[in-house]
């Protein structure tokens, strides 16, 4: 054993390289499972209990030489490396860096607020964590209505189990952003709030509990439902082409009074129908009406004076129509193979 010992001592003193790999073998064959030193403290297990004491000190005196040999070289050899790349080919062309992209939420997301701005509105921003005063009482929410229940948002702090203007939850819309607008600026106001927000349901190709929207307010004086309906048309022109058309259902919102909801001009079939648009030719893409008298009054606005539009649209569905995308649940998947068709779309 004391001869293997030496030997061992002598072959690790001498050996030198300064090549990562010849590096690594060396200790795969000193320390690795099947290595010199591992196979010795294997024999060292029979050594007669007089002699342990002196082969252990040695054992261990070859094991620290070997592991300090391997440090040294490895040190050796990372500082040789860096020379080399300091001195290396400077002409060489550098590598490219992989890049990432933007999502296709944030494509469309930009796009809409790029041709509001060319209207003249500018973005505004609120919370996504809200209070119920924000999200609905402001807006004209009467206390029954069902978007105020559990089963429809996400509550953080419950006052009780009556509906409770101090509540607090996570936004369900961006309309919201219109309450905090007002309340910071008097009018003329023209803003558009683009937001996530957040709703109780079970996700699906089409309902997600996260998703995104843009919320749309005008207030200034004189202005008609026939701005809303001009804006609109020119918006829906921008964002799906200079043939498409709209058309506006009446509807219902607690904040809006006309309200509407408006669909374009189906932009694959050109209108004559097909799968996508249910043989109609038409798409469903926002909601939107005149500020009710109600929600002016709660901000401190008076609707004598001045009047206003509103208008909320998803902007995955509206992504979804403009790309063609079925499921909706892609959009939060965020798998690359996805995210890059969409590179040089916009
Ligand atoms: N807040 C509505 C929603 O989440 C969308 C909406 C509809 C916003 C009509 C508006 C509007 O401002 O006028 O479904």
């Amino acid at each position: 054993m004391n001869t293997k010992i030496s030997e061992l001592l002598d072959r690790v003193e001498q050996f030198s390289t300064n090549n990562a790999a010849e590096i690594e073998d060396f200790r795969v064959k000193m320390v690795g499972k099947k290595g010199k030193l591992t196979a010795l403290m294997e024999e060292f297990k029979g050594v007669a209990p007089e002699l342990k004491r002196e082969y252990g000190q040695k054992l261990n005196a070859l094991k620290q030489a070997i592991l300090a040999k391997i440090e040294a070289l490895r040190e050796a050899a990372e500082a040789s490396n860096s020379n080399d790349t300091k001195i290396g080919d400077t002409s060489r062309p550098g590598s490219a860096e992989q890049l990432g992209s933007r999502h296709p939420i944030s494509l469309v997301k930009n796009e809409i607020i790029e041709i509001f701005g060319r209207m003249g509105y500018t973005v505004a921003d609120g919370p996504e964590i809200e209070d119920d005063h924000h999200v609905f009482s402001a807006l004209n929410f009467p206390p029954e209505h069902p978007a105020r229940d559990m089963q429809d948002t996400f509550f953080i702090e419950k006052q009780s189990s009556e509906p409770s203007e101090k509540d607090i939850l996570l936004r369900t819309h961006t309309s919201s952003i219109q309450v905090r607008t007002m309340e910071r600026q008097k009018p003329p106001i023209r803003v558009i709030c683009p937001g996530r927000v957040f709703r109780n349901e079970a996700i699906s190709y089409r309902a997600h509990c996260i998703f995104h929207q843009i919320e749309g307010l005008y207030i200034d004086k004189n202005v008609s439902f026939a701005d809303l309906k001009q804006s609109l048309l020119y918006f829906a022109k921008e964002l799906f082409g200079e043939s498409t058309q709209i058309r506006m259902r009446p509807s219902y919102f607690p904040f809006t009074e006309p309200s509407a909801e408006v669909d374009v001009s189906c932009n694959l079939c050109g209108g004559k129908g097909c799968p996508v648009c249910k043989g109609t030719g038409w798409l469903e893409i926002l909601g939107c009406g005149m500020v009710d008298p109600n929600v002016l009054i709660a901000n401190n606005i008076d609707p004598n004076e001045y009047s206003g539009f509103a208008f909320g649209m998803g902007v995955e569905r509206i992504a979804m129509l403009k790309f063609g995308v079925k499921d909706l649940r892609l959009y939060f998947e965020n798998d690359v193979r996805f995210l890059h068709q969409f590179d040089s779309v916009l």
